[in-house]
Protein backbone atom coordinates (compact mmCIF):
# COMPACT_ATOMS: atom_id res chain seq x y z
CA UNK A 1 0.00 0.00 0.00
CA UNK A 2 1.10 3.64 -0.56
CA UNK A 3 0.91 6.25 2.24
CA UNK A 4 0.25 9.55 3.28
CA UNK A 5 3.46 10.36 4.75
CA UNK A 6 5.34 13.56 6.80
CA UNK A 7 9.20 14.03 7.47
CA UNK A 8 9.97 17.16 9.49
CA UNK A 9 13.45 18.45 9.28
CA UNK A 10 14.81 18.60 5.83
CA UNK A 11 18.06 18.13 6.74
CA UNK A 12 20.55 15.25 4.73
CA UNK A 13 18.68 12.76 6.58
CA UNK A 14 15.01 13.69 5.70
CA UNK A 15 15.32 15.34 2.35
CA UNK A 16 16.93 11.74 0.86
CA UNK A 17 14.05 9.62 3.09
CA UNK A 18 11.25 11.77 1.71
CA UNK A 19 12.54 11.96 -1.87
CA UNK A 20 13.00 8.00 -1.34
CA UNK A 21 10.00 7.28 0.42
CA UNK A 22 7.74 9.68 -2.54
CA UNK A 23 10.13 7.80 -5.35
CA UNK A 24 8.17 4.25 -3.62
CA UNK A 25 5.06 5.89 -4.86
CA UNK A 26 3.84 7.56 -1.57
CA UNK A 27 2.87 11.35 -1.04
CA UNK A 28 5.51 13.58 0.94
CA UNK A 29 5.17 16.02 2.93
CA UNK A 30 8.67 17.23 3.92
CA UNK A 31 8.52 19.91 6.48
CA UNK A 32 11.60 22.30 7.68
CA UNK A 33 10.77 25.49 9.74
CA UNK A 34 14.04 27.56 7.74
CA UNK A 35 12.00 29.05 5.14
CA UNK A 36 14.81 29.97 2.78
CA UNK A 37 15.67 25.93 2.41
CA UNK A 38 11.87 25.09 1.55
CA UNK A 39 11.67 28.14 -0.69
CA UNK A 40 14.82 26.52 -2.36
CA UNK A 41 13.54 23.28 -2.70
CA UNK A 42 10.14 24.12 -4.19
CA UNK A 43 11.78 25.71 -6.30
CA UNK A 44 13.75 23.07 -7.27
CA UNK A 45 17.10 23.92 -6.11
CA UNK A 46 18.82 21.10 -3.66
CA UNK A 47 20.76 22.41 -0.94
CA UNK A 48 23.11 19.76 -0.82
CA UNK A 49 25.33 17.69 -3.24
CA UNK A 50 24.38 13.97 -3.02
CA UNK A 51 24.85 12.49 -6.28
CA UNK A 52 20.89 11.19 -8.14
CA UNK A 53 18.72 13.17 -5.45
CA UNK A 54 18.13 16.51 -7.30
CA UNK A 55 17.10 14.37 -10.28
CA UNK A 56 14.68 12.30 -7.41
CA UNK A 57 13.65 15.40 -6.15
CA UNK A 58 12.58 16.85 -9.49
CA UNK A 59 10.65 13.52 -10.93
CA UNK A 60 8.54 13.42 -7.68
CA UNK A 61 7.54 17.04 -6.97
CA UNK A 62 6.16 16.85 -10.65
CA UNK A 63 4.47 13.95 -10.48
CA UNK A 64 3.04 15.06 -7.41
CA UNK A 65 4.42 12.68 -5.16
CA UNK A 66 6.39 15.06 -3.19
CA UNK A 67 5.76 18.37 -1.29
CA UNK A 68 8.03 21.38 0.79
CA UNK A 69 6.07 23.26 3.50
CA UNK A 70 7.31 25.23 6.44
CA UNK A 71 3.95 24.37 8.35
CA UNK A 72 3.79 21.17 10.09
CA UNK A 73 0.09 21.05 10.96
CA UNK A 74 -0.68 21.16 6.94
CA UNK A 75 2.31 18.90 6.57
CA UNK A 76 1.16 15.99 8.81
CA UNK A 77 -3.09 16.73 8.45
CA UNK A 78 -3.41 13.76 6.04
CA UNK A 79 -0.16 11.71 6.87
CA UNK A 80 -0.53 8.45 8.40
CA UNK A 81 3.13 7.81 9.17
CA UNK A 82 5.44 11.28 10.88
CA UNK A 83 9.09 10.75 10.45
CA UNK A 84 11.17 13.29 12.92
CA UNK A 85 14.27 13.69 11.39
CA UNK A 86 15.13 17.25 12.56
CA UNK A 87 18.81 17.50 13.75
CA UNK A 88 20.20 16.71 17.07
CA UNK A 89 23.55 18.86 17.27
CA UNK A 90 26.10 18.93 19.65
CA UNK A 91 26.03 20.68 22.60
CA UNK A 92 29.19 21.87 24.06
CA UNK A 93 29.93 18.92 26.54
CA UNK A 94 29.04 16.73 23.48
CA UNK A 95 25.74 15.85 24.57
CA UNK A 96 22.90 15.59 21.49
CA UNK A 97 20.72 18.15 21.74
CA UNK A 98 17.55 16.74 21.39
CA UNK A 99 15.05 20.00 22.04
CA UNK A 100 14.21 20.35 18.54
CA UNK A 101 12.83 16.52 19.19
CA UNK A 102 10.57 18.11 21.74
CA UNK A 103 9.69 20.71 20.33
CA UNK A 104 8.83 18.58 17.07
CA UNK A 105 6.86 16.30 19.20
CA UNK A 106 4.70 19.08 20.78
CA UNK A 107 3.66 20.54 17.44
CA UNK A 108 2.86 17.17 16.36
CA UNK A 109 0.82 16.24 19.14
CA UNK A 110 -1.20 19.93 18.77
CA UNK A 111 -2.06 19.56 15.16
CA UNK A 112 -3.19 15.17 15.75
CA UNK A 113 -6.64 15.22 14.67
CA UNK A 114 -6.36 11.40 13.58
CA UNK A 115 -3.94 8.10 14.16
CA UNK A 116 -0.63 8.46 13.53
CA UNK A 117 2.54 6.53 13.64
CA UNK A 118 5.72 9.06 14.73
CA UNK A 119 8.59 7.45 14.00
CA UNK A 120 12.50 8.49 14.80
CA UNK A 121 14.82 8.47 12.26
CA UNK A 122 17.11 11.14 13.63
CA UNK A 123 20.29 9.52 15.82
CA UNK A 124 19.12 9.96 19.32
CA UNK A 125 19.85 9.14 22.56
CA UNK A 126 18.32 5.79 24.05
CA UNK A 127 14.90 6.69 25.61
CA UNK A 128 14.04 9.41 23.34
CA UNK A 129 11.14 7.12 21.79
CA UNK A 130 9.84 7.16 25.52
CA UNK A 131 10.25 11.17 25.73
CA UNK A 132 8.45 11.44 22.29
CA UNK A 133 5.35 9.28 23.85
CA UNK A 134 5.21 11.39 26.71
CA UNK A 135 5.60 14.36 25.03
CA UNK A 136 2.55 13.53 22.67
CA UNK A 137 0.32 12.51 25.14
CA UNK A 138 1.30 15.92 27.13
CA UNK A 139 0.69 17.94 24.29
CA UNK A 140 -2.54 16.58 22.70
CA UNK A 141 -5.31 18.27 22.27
CA UNK A 142 -7.90 15.56 20.75
CA UNK A 143 -8.43 12.05 21.78
CA UNK A 144 -6.53 10.11 19.03
CA UNK A 145 -4.13 7.18 19.02
CA UNK A 146 -0.79 7.07 17.91
CA UNK A 147 2.36 4.87 18.12
CA UNK A 148 5.61 5.60 18.39
CA UNK A 149 8.50 3.38 16.84
CA UNK A 150 12.01 4.01 15.70
CA UNK A 151 13.74 3.75 12.87
CA UNK A 152 17.15 4.77 12.57
CA UNK A 153 18.85 5.91 9.22
CA UNK A 154 22.24 4.53 8.60
CA UNK A 155 22.76 5.48 4.99
CA UNK A 156 26.53 7.46 3.89
CA UNK A 157 26.41 10.86 2.23
CA UNK A 158 27.46 10.63 -1.09
CA UNK A 159 25.94 7.05 -1.68
CA UNK A 160 22.75 7.98 0.27
CA UNK A 161 20.13 7.18 -2.49
CA UNK A 162 21.70 3.70 -3.44
CA UNK A 163 22.24 3.02 0.44
CA UNK A 164 18.28 3.51 0.79
CA UNK A 165 16.94 1.72 -1.50
CA UNK A 166 19.97 -1.33 -0.97
CA UNK A 167 20.00 -1.13 2.81
CA UNK A 168 22.46 -4.02 5.18
CA UNK A 169 19.39 -3.65 7.05
CA UNK A 170 16.48 -2.44 7.98
CA UNK A 171 15.96 -1.57 11.90
CA UNK A 172 12.06 -1.40 12.90
CA UNK A 173 11.83 -0.46 17.12
CA UNK A 174 8.10 -0.70 17.38
CA UNK A 175 6.13 -1.56 20.65
CA UNK A 176 2.90 -2.57 18.84
CA UNK A 177 1.57 -4.41 16.04
CA UNK A 178 -0.23 -2.05 14.25
CA UNK A 179 3.06 0.27 13.77
CA UNK A 180 5.20 -2.84 12.62
CA UNK A 181 2.63 -3.72 10.52
CA UNK A 182 2.65 -0.39 8.96
CA UNK A 183 6.21 -0.49 8.58
CA UNK A 184 6.38 -3.46 7.00
CA UNK A 185 4.05 -2.39 4.56
CA UNK A 186 5.76 0.70 4.10
CA UNK A 187 9.21 -1.47 3.42
CA UNK A 188 7.95 -3.93 1.30
CA UNK A 189 9.65 -2.96 -1.65
CA UNK A 190 12.83 -3.03 -0.06
CA UNK A 191 14.74 -6.07 -0.29
CA UNK A 192 16.67 -6.14 2.71
CA UNK A 193 16.40 -8.09 5.73
CA UNK A 194 14.01 -6.33 8.39
CA UNK A 195 15.37 -6.75 12.24
CA UNK A 196 12.61 -5.85 14.58
CA UNK A 197 13.16 -4.73 17.86
CA UNK A 198 12.09 -2.46 20.93
CA UNK A 199 12.35 0.60 20.69
CA UNK A 200 15.31 1.33 23.02
CA UNK A 201 17.78 -1.63 20.94
CA UNK A 202 16.64 0.35 17.87
CA UNK A 203 17.55 3.46 18.76
CA UNK A 204 20.77 2.17 20.64
CA UNK A 205 21.87 -0.04 17.53
CA UNK A 206 22.28 3.09 15.82
CA UNK A 207 25.03 4.64 18.33
CA UNK A 208 26.41 1.23 18.77
CA UNK A 209 27.34 0.93 14.73
CA UNK A 210 28.55 4.40 14.30
CA UNK A 211 30.55 4.18 17.15
CA UNK A 212 32.42 0.57 16.22
CA UNK A 213 32.60 2.20 12.57
CA UNK A 214 34.86 4.88 13.97
CA UNK A 215 36.60 1.99 16.16
CA UNK A 216 37.51 0.32 13.06
CA UNK A 217 38.98 3.57 11.93
CA UNK A 218 41.02 4.17 14.95
CA UNK A 219 42.28 0.91 14.94
CA UNK A 220 43.51 1.09 11.83
CA UNK A 221 45.11 3.86 11.98
CA UNK A 222 47.02 2.81 15.17
CA UNK A 223 48.06 -0.10 13.01
CA UNK A 224 49.36 2.25 10.72
CA UNK A 225 51.56 4.11 13.65
CA UNK A 226 53.00 0.33 14.15
CA UNK A 227 53.69 0.40 10.35
CA UNK A 228 55.93 2.80 10.11
CA UNK A 229 57.70 2.70 13.35
CA UNK A 230 58.62 -1.15 11.80
CA UNK A 231 58.85 -0.69 8.05
CA UNK A 232 55.64 -2.63 7.32
CA UNK A 233 52.69 -1.97 4.97
CA UNK A 234 49.82 -0.39 6.18
CA UNK A 235 47.96 -1.36 3.05
CA UNK A 236 49.23 -4.99 2.79
CA UNK A 237 48.29 -5.45 6.38
CA UNK A 238 44.95 -4.29 6.27
CA UNK A 239 44.59 -6.47 3.54
CA UNK A 240 45.72 -9.30 5.28
CA UNK A 241 43.17 -8.54 8.37
CA UNK A 242 40.26 -7.70 6.09
CA UNK A 243 40.64 -10.92 4.69
CA UNK A 244 39.57 -12.90 7.91
CA UNK A 245 35.49 -12.91 7.55
CA UNK A 246 35.09 -11.85 11.03
CA UNK A 247 36.78 -8.55 10.18
CA UNK A 248 36.15 -7.61 6.68
CA UNK A 249 37.93 -4.86 5.14
CA UNK A 250 35.53 -2.01 4.70
CA UNK A 251 36.66 0.42 6.91
CA UNK A 252 40.34 -0.38 7.70
CA UNK A 253 41.39 2.17 5.59
CA UNK A 254 43.92 4.06 7.44
CA UNK A 255 44.54 7.92 7.18
CA UNK A 256 44.42 11.09 8.04
CA UNK A 257 41.20 10.11 10.40
CA UNK A 258 37.11 10.44 9.87
CA UNK A 259 35.51 13.39 9.88
CA UNK A 260 32.03 14.62 8.63
CA UNK A 261 28.78 15.46 10.64
CA UNK A 262 28.03 11.69 11.93
CA UNK A 263 30.88 10.02 13.28
CA UNK A 264 32.74 12.52 15.60
CA UNK A 265 29.09 14.00 16.96
CA UNK A 266 27.65 10.41 17.50
CA UNK A 267 31.24 9.55 19.14
CA UNK A 268 30.95 12.15 21.74
CA UNK A 269 27.13 11.34 22.18
CA UNK A 270 27.61 7.66 22.87
CA UNK A 271 30.37 8.75 25.72
CA UNK A 272 27.85 11.25 27.28
CA UNK A 273 24.78 8.45 26.66
CA UNK A 274 27.08 5.72 28.37
CA UNK A 275 28.25 8.29 31.37
CA UNK A 276 24.67 9.66 31.60
CA UNK A 277 24.23 5.47 32.02
CA UNK A 278 26.92 5.17 34.63
CA UNK A 279 29.08 3.23 32.19
CA UNK A 280 32.82 4.85 31.54
CA UNK A 281 33.16 4.09 28.17
CA UNK A 282 37.10 4.37 27.76
CA UNK A 283 37.08 2.33 24.75
CA UNK A 284 35.63 5.11 22.85
CA UNK A 285 37.38 7.88 24.38
CA UNK A 286 40.47 6.32 22.92
CA UNK A 287 38.93 5.42 19.65
CA UNK A 288 38.20 9.87 19.38
CA UNK A 289 41.51 10.55 21.10
CA UNK A 290 43.19 8.73 18.25
CA UNK A 291 41.48 10.04 15.68
CA UNK A 292 42.68 13.37 16.87
CA UNK A 293 46.13 12.56 16.79
CA UNK A 294 45.85 11.20 13.34
CA UNK A 295 45.81 14.57 11.99
CA UNK A 296 48.70 15.88 14.36
CA UNK A 297 50.48 13.14 12.55
CA UNK A 298 50.07 14.56 9.36
CA UNK A 299 50.70 17.98 10.22
CA UNK A 300 54.30 16.60 11.72
CA UNK A 301 55.16 14.48 8.64
CA UNK A 302 54.78 18.00 6.16
CA UNK A 303 56.43 19.74 9.16
CA UNK A 304 59.19 17.69 8.86
CA UNK A 305 59.49 17.24 4.91
CA UNK A 306 59.60 20.97 4.37
CA UNK A 307 61.30 22.09 7.78
CA UNK A 308 59.91 25.87 7.95
CA UNK A 309 56.55 26.37 6.60
CA UNK A 310 56.60 30.20 6.86
CA UNK A 311 55.91 31.52 3.56
CA UNK A 312 56.21 28.30 0.98
CA UNK A 313 53.50 27.49 -0.78
CA UNK A 314 51.19 24.33 -0.01
CA UNK A 315 48.36 22.63 -2.17
CA UNK A 316 45.70 20.92 -0.50
CA UNK A 317 43.51 18.65 -2.69
CA UNK A 318 40.47 18.00 -1.41
CA UNK A 319 38.29 19.89 1.13
CA UNK A 320 34.95 17.72 1.60
CA UNK A 321 35.18 15.23 4.55
CA UNK A 322 34.80 12.25 1.77
CA UNK A 323 34.57 12.35 -1.90
CA UNK A 324 31.14 12.47 -3.41
CA UNK A 325 29.43 15.44 -1.11
CA UNK A 326 30.50 19.30 -0.53
CA UNK A 327 30.25 18.47 3.19
CA UNK A 328 32.97 20.43 4.90
CA UNK A 329 31.37 19.79 8.75
CA UNK A 330 34.25 18.57 10.76
CA UNK A 331 36.10 18.16 7.90
CA UNK A 332 39.74 17.57 8.29
CA UNK A 333 41.32 20.07 5.68
CA UNK A 334 39.91 22.11 8.15
CA UNK A 335 42.10 21.82 11.43
CA UNK A 336 45.03 20.90 9.08
CA UNK A 337 44.74 24.61 7.09
CA UNK A 338 44.60 25.66 10.08
CA UNK A 339 47.88 24.23 11.61
CA UNK A 340 49.30 25.30 8.32
CA UNK A 341 47.91 28.69 8.38
CA UNK A 342 49.27 29.74 12.11
CA UNK A 343 52.73 28.45 10.71
CA UNK A 344 52.35 31.13 8.03
CA UNK A 345 52.11 28.48 5.00
CA UNK A 346 50.58 30.15 1.55
CA UNK A 347 47.70 27.64 0.75
CA UNK A 348 46.39 27.02 -2.39
CA UNK A 349 43.12 24.56 -2.31
CA UNK A 350 41.11 22.86 -4.97
CA UNK A 351 38.17 20.56 -4.24
CA UNK A 352 35.55 19.05 -6.97
CA UNK A 353 32.13 20.00 -5.45
CA UNK A 354 32.90 21.80 -1.93
CA UNK A 355 34.01 24.83 -3.62
CA UNK A 356 31.53 27.36 -3.02
CA UNK A 357 30.63 26.21 0.44
CA UNK A 358 34.80 26.53 1.46
CA UNK A 359 34.72 29.93 0.16
CA UNK A 360 32.58 31.05 2.62
CA UNK A 361 33.88 29.09 5.53
CA UNK A 362 37.82 29.29 4.83
CA UNK A 363 39.54 32.65 4.23
CA UNK A 364 42.58 33.89 3.60
CA UNK A 365 43.77 30.96 1.16
CA UNK A 366 43.41 30.92 -3.00
CA UNK A 367 41.35 29.05 -4.25
CA UNK A 368 41.79 26.96 -7.33
CA UNK A 369 39.99 25.65 -10.85
CA UNK A 370 42.03 22.89 -10.49
CA UNK A 371 44.32 20.19 -9.24
CA UNK A 372 47.49 21.73 -11.75
CA UNK A 373 46.56 25.20 -10.48
CA UNK A 374 46.73 24.33 -7.17
CA UNK A 375 50.20 22.62 -7.67
CA UNK A 376 51.49 25.59 -9.95
CA UNK A 377 54.85 26.56 -7.70
CA UNK A 378 53.85 24.06 -4.95
CA UNK A 379 56.93 22.83 -2.23
CA UNK A 380 54.46 20.48 -1.22
CA UNK A 381 51.16 19.13 -2.67
CA UNK A 382 48.77 17.56 0.25
CA UNK A 383 45.84 14.92 -0.69
CA UNK A 384 43.20 15.61 2.13
CA UNK A 385 40.36 13.52 0.34
CA UNK A 386 39.93 11.06 -1.72
CA UNK A 387 38.31 12.36 -4.53
CA UNK A 388 38.76 9.61 -7.47
CA UNK A 389 40.48 12.89 -10.03
CA UNK A 390 43.01 12.94 -7.67
CA UNK A 391 44.02 9.20 -8.36
CA UNK A 392 44.25 9.90 -12.03
CA UNK A 393 46.22 12.78 -12.30
CA UNK A 394 48.67 13.83 -15.10
CA UNK A 395 51.40 13.57 -12.69
CA UNK A 396 54.20 14.32 -15.69
CA UNK A 397 52.27 17.71 -16.02
CA UNK A 398 52.21 18.22 -12.06
CA UNK A 399 56.09 17.45 -12.17
CA UNK A 400 56.98 20.30 -14.38
CA UNK A 401 54.33 22.84 -12.24
CA UNK A 402 55.53 22.16 -8.99
CA UNK A 403 58.81 23.74 -7.26
CA UNK A 404 59.80 20.73 -5.40
CA UNK A 405 57.72 17.01 -6.02
CA UNK A 406 57.04 16.40 -2.82
CA UNK A 407 53.57 14.71 -2.02
CA UNK A 408 51.50 13.57 1.30
CA UNK A 409 49.09 11.53 0.49
CA UNK A 410 46.58 11.45 3.62
CA UNK A 411 44.44 8.97 2.26
CA UNK A 412 47.27 6.12 0.53
CA UNK A 413 45.09 6.34 -3.31
CA UNK A 414 48.74 6.55 -4.85
CA UNK A 415 51.09 4.35 -5.71
CA UNK A 416 54.42 4.95 -4.24
CA UNK A 417 56.38 3.17 -6.45
CA UNK A 418 55.25 4.98 -9.56
CA UNK A 419 55.57 8.68 -8.10
CA UNK A 420 59.58 7.96 -7.08
CA UNK A 421 59.85 6.42 -10.51
CA UNK A 422 58.14 9.42 -11.64
CA UNK A 423 60.67 11.28 -9.77
CA UNK A 424 58.46 12.58 -7.03
CA UNK A 425 58.93 12.31 -2.91
CA UNK A 426 56.01 10.74 -1.75
CA UNK A 427 54.83 10.12 1.94
CA UNK A 428 51.66 8.37 2.94
CA UNK A 429 50.14 7.07 6.19
CA UNK A 430 51.33 4.06 7.63
CA UNK A 431 53.38 2.93 4.76
C1 LIG B 1 28.45 7.41 8.45
C2 LIG B 1 27.95 5.95 8.48
O1 LIG B 1 28.73 5.17 7.57
C3 LIG B 1 26.46 5.88 8.11
O2 LIG B 1 26.01 4.55 8.25
C4 LIG B 1 25.70 6.81 9.06
O3 LIG B 1 24.33 6.83 8.71
C5 LIG B 1 26.25 8.21 9.01
O4 LIG B 1 27.65 8.19 9.32
P1 LIG B 1 29.16 9.17 6.55
O5 LIG B 1 29.53 10.08 7.67
O6 LIG B 1 28.36 9.69 5.41
O7 LIG B 1 28.35 7.88 7.12
O8 LIG B 1 30.53 8.63 5.92
P2 LIG B 1 31.40 7.30 5.93
O9 LIG B 1 31.52 6.82 4.55
O10 LIG B 1 30.93 6.32 6.92
O11 LIG B 1 32.82 7.89 6.36
C6 LIG B 1 32.99 8.56 7.60
C7 LIG B 1 34.41 9.03 7.76
O12 LIG B 1 35.29 7.93 7.96
C8 LIG B 1 34.98 9.80 6.57
O13 LIG B 1 35.70 10.92 7.05
C9 LIG B 1 35.91 8.81 5.90
O14 LIG B 1 36.95 9.41 5.20
C10 LIG B 1 36.40 8.02 7.10
N1 LIG B 1 36.87 6.67 6.77
C11 LIG B 1 35.98 5.73 6.34
C12 LIG B 1 38.21 6.33 6.94
O15 LIG B 1 39.04 7.15 7.35
N2 LIG B 1 38.61 5.04 6.67
C13 LIG B 1 37.75 4.09 6.24
O16 LIG B 1 38.18 2.95 6.03
C14 LIG B 1 36.39 4.43 6.06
Amino acid sequence: MKYNIAVVGAGYVGLVTGACLAELGNKVFCIDNNSDKIKMLKALKIPIYEPGLERLVIKNVKRNKLFFTTNIGEGIKEATIVFIAVGTPPKENGEADVSAIENVSKIIAQHMTSYKLIVGKSTVPVETGKWIDRTIKLNLKKDVEFDVASNPEFLREGSAISDFFNPDRIVLGVSSKRALDLLLDLYKPIKAPKLITDIASSELIKHASNSFLALKISYINAIARICELSGADISQVADGIGMDKRIGRAFLDAGIGFGGFCFPKDLDAFIKISENLGYDFKLLKVVREINEKQKELFFSKIKSSLWNINSKIIGVLGLSFKPETDDLRFAPSLSIIEMLKKEGACIKAYDPKAMEKAKSLIKDITFCKNAYEVAKECECLLIITEWSEFKNLDFKRLKKLMKRRLIIDGRNILDKERLNNLGFEYIGIGR
